[in-house]
This record gives C-alpha cells, sequence and structure tokens, in this order.
C-alpha cells in the first residue's frame, strides 16, 4: 500500500518527502484553506517539485461544466495533477470528459460501495472513500473498504485505485493495508504518532547509556 500526504501544508510535505516514504499528496479546499494567504495554482506547482507523484487538486464547481473547466485548468500545472471531484452525478459526468482528454481524476467524498463502482465505470484514476467520517457516524468505516476492494478485485477491467481517505489515527492505516487498500492518504500528525513507539525511545536510551559506560 502506497502513502499519500493529506495536506497542503509545504513544511509538512518537505519533512515527510525527506523520509522517502511519499508516493504522492491529495489536497482537498479545507486543506488549502488552513494554510492562509497561498495561492492555489502555486501550493500544487510547489507539491509537484517535493514529491514525484500524484498530487490532487479539487474542483469546486458543483455542475459538471464547471468541474471540467476548472480540471483542465490544472491539469495544465504539472502532469502530475490528479483532478479531484465529488461522487456525484455530475462529478462522475466530469470524470467521463476528462478522461477522454487524458486528464485522470480522484472521485473523494465517497460513502457507499454503490458510489465506487460508478466512479470506476466512469474511468476514475482513484476513488477516495471517507472512513474516519464514516466512523463518526456509528458505522465501521473499514467494511467500506472491504466492500470497494472485494468489488474492484473481481472485475479485470476495473483498475481504479482505492484510496483511504479521511484517517484519524494509526491504526487506520495499518487496517487500510491489510484490507487491500492501494493507498492511505495521511494527516502528518498520523503519520509521526505510527512512526513512534516508547519502547523504540526507551531502547536508543538503553544502548546510549551502555555505550558510554563502556569500559
Ligand atoms: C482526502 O483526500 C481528504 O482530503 C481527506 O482525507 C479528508 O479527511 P477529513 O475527514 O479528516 O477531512
Amino acid at each position: 500500500m502506497q502513502i499519500y500526504l493529506d495536506t497542503a501544508n509545504i513544511n509538512e510535505i518537505r519533512e515527510a518527502a525527506s523520509w522517502g516514504i511519499l508516493s504522492g499528496v491529495t489536497t482537498n479546499p479545507s486543506l488549502i484553506a488552513r494554510e492562509k494567504g497561498v495561492d492555489f495554482q502555486s501550493t500544487i506547482s510547489e507539491i509537484a517539485t517535493l514529491v514525484n507523484g500524484p498530487i490532487s487538486a479539487e474542483t469546486v464547481s458543483l455542475d459538471a461544466a464547471g468541474m471540467v473547466s476548472e480540471g483542465r485548468g490544472y491539469a495544465k500545472w504539472h502532469p502530475n495533477v490528479i483532478v479531484k471531484v465529488p461522487s456525484t452525478p455530475d462529478g462522475l459526468k466530469a470524470v467521463y470528459e476528462l478522461g477522454k482528454d487524458g486528464i485522470r481524476c480522484n472521485v473523494t467524498l465517497c460513502f457507499n460501495a454503490s458510489q465506487a463502482l460508478f466512479a470506476a465505470r466512469a474511468g476514475a484514476f482513484i476513488i477516495s472513500p471517507f472512513i474516519g467520517r464514516v466512523d463518526d457516524t456509528g458505522v465501521d468505516g473499514m467494511q467500506l473498504i472491504r466492500e470497494i476492494v472485494g468489488i474492484y478485485r473481481q472485475d479485470p477491467e476495473i483498475k481504479t485505485k482505492v484510496l483511504s481517505a479521511s484517517i484519524r489515527h494509526p491504526r487506520h492505516i495499518i487496517d487500510s493495508a491489510l484490507a487491500g487498500a492501494d493507498i492511505a492518504t495521511c494527516p502528518f500528525k498520523v503519520i509521526e504518532q505510527s512512526m513512534k513507539h516508547p519502547l523504540t525511545d526507551s531502547g536508543i536510551e538503553k544502548f546510549l547509556a551502555d555505550w558510554k559506560a563502556r569500559q
């Protein structure tokens, strides 16, 4: 399973990229807005210089024509830009239209397996089920990943990648990998939490203390 970073923060992206673990980045309008005063296009272009992989940039139109027009614009920014559109009928129309121009799309805000099946049939490059937000409703988000992976794997025509989104804690990453997701897009904080272990820290401390005390 590949690891993407779910952020528009350049410092976080630079740091995680330096660890060699990043295969891509996802952004959304809220994440862009969190980086006060930054320009959308220059942020996406800068991310593309730091990470050599798909960079998702989300449309904000509600109608297909608007999404297609935004998407065509984004695709000119960098060859690695993936156009993010919502799991709506207009979103699917946009995926289908942009696909004719060879522009790849990430269908976002997916909350059930039918949305994922339709996105794949429309030609989505990535489907983004939001597992954390599903968990928030009292339903098991990981079951959604299992269902989508199950449906996609039995249809050789489907090449759409399953991306676990809305990841909230380290267990989400492990369970996404076990469920067969192709990608997990993670907040920087969750990657940091996943890497840290008190026994690693105390182990280092003990090794260093023994090293210093050696005869
Ligand atoms: C995915 O591409 C989204 O940007 C993201 O995972 C949304 O997560 P949230 O539910 O934490 O906002």
